[in-house]
């Protein structure tokens, strides 16, 4: 099979397009024809040798996933040959996990072999493209805002980093469990974008302090920026407000932070990861997204061959929404 593969870490030149051996699978596991993976900042890490996850060489990104189920082994039931399918990335380990695409070949490649308790069924209505933005950036929305954030309808929401994946993830889900949302992100574009996939604020931040501008706190903050908004984070939030800690794309460390505020206003700091997202939050995103809820934001789509030209849209920042490769 065809993949986008790199042996050593590095700039984007690092990932050729080869041929190699199509993955073998075990009784349990299924073979996926790959119709669509979609680019996370975490790829760009890995290939960069930049994530504290380091990867074995020569390796295989890609940890969105869909596609068609091509062959399944002898133990396998919940699924058959045919089938539309996409990839719950977090494969659970007798101890611990391993994740598709880091700890395992992943989606930039013709097939990818997985557990079949790892894939869920897809509706006809969902688009292989729509269905390989789920895993991580929705998934992560929802079981951030819902599951850890505990949103209710009427909540005020900002999201930062509006533009990523996952923040424009976050403005379709918590504006359909029925929040006002207040977007920021770094250009105009990006917030217009914001505002049609339902802010209803949107916030530049290199024009404007989004804590001078939002006027009577907020419920929950959806934070991938991290320690550079920790103090302006704190200060727009209700008493009894909660802090999502969701990317650090903004620093990994606060060098002074406040603690009386926290308890003088019952604030909340909760950390999400997806890898503790329960499958049935991914079968929640399939069904949302099947009936028409979410409309996954497309920035671009690439063959599997132009792996480094996608790569470099994230680089720059310049998408809003997701970058998408197709074999
Ligand atoms: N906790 C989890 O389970 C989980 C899951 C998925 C992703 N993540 C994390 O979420 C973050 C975003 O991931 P992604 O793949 O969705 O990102 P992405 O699509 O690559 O977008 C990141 C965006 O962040 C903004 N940004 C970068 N530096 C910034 C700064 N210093 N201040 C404010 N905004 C900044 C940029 O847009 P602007 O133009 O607005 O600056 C950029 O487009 C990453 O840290 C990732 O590790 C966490």
């Amino acid at each position: 099979m065809k993949a986008s593969i790199f042996h050593e870490t590095g700039d984007v030149d690092v990932l050729k397009y080869e041929d190699i051996n199509t993955p073998e699978i075990g009784d349990n596991d299924v073979l996926v024809k790959i119709k669509a993976s979609t680019l996370n900042s975490l790829d760009l890490k890995l290939r960069a040798g930049t994530s504290p996850r380091p990867v074995e060489l020569p390796h295989i990104g890609g940890i969105d996933i869909s596609g068609q189920v091509e062959s399944t082994g002898s133990s396998v039931s919940n699924v058959s040959p045919g089938d539309r399918v996409v990839i719950n990335p977090t494969v659970r380990l007798e101890k611990g996990f391993s994740v598709v695409g880091v700890n395992q070949h992943g989606g930039f490649a013709e097939y990818v072999s997985v557990p079949s308790s790892n894939v869920v069924k897809i509706p006809d209505s969902l688009s292989f493209d729509d269905a390989s933005t789920l895993p991580v950036c929705y998934v992560t929305a929802i079981y951030g805002l819902i599951n850890r954030g505990g949103l209710k309808s009427g909540d005020t929401v900002v999201v930062h980093a509006a533009g990523s994946g996952t923040g424009s993830a976050a403005i379709e889900v918590a504006k359909h469990y029925g929040a006002k949302v207040i977007a920021t992100a770094g250009s105009d574009e990006k917030l217009e974008k914001a505002k049609e996939l339902g802010a209803d604020q949107a916030i530049n931040y290199k024009n404007e302090d989004f804590a001078e501008v939002i006027k009577g706190g907020v419920d929950i903050i959806f934070d991938q920026v991290g320690a550079g908004y920790w103090d302006k984070n704190i200060k727009i939030l209700k008493p009894g407000g909660k802090l999502l800690l969701i990317g650090v794309v903004g620093g990994a460390v606060v060098e002074k932070a406040m603690l009386g505020p926290l308890i003088m206003r019952d604030i909340s700091v909760i950390g999400v990861t997806m890898f503790n997202a329960p499958n049935s939050v991914l079968e929640e995103a399939v069904k949302l997204a099947g009936e028409g809820k979410f409309k996954p934001a497309i920035f671009k789509k690439f063959p599997l061959s132009e792996n480094h030209e996608a790569q470099k849209v994230l680089q720059e920042s310049e998408q809003f929404g997701k970058v998408i490769l197709n074999p």
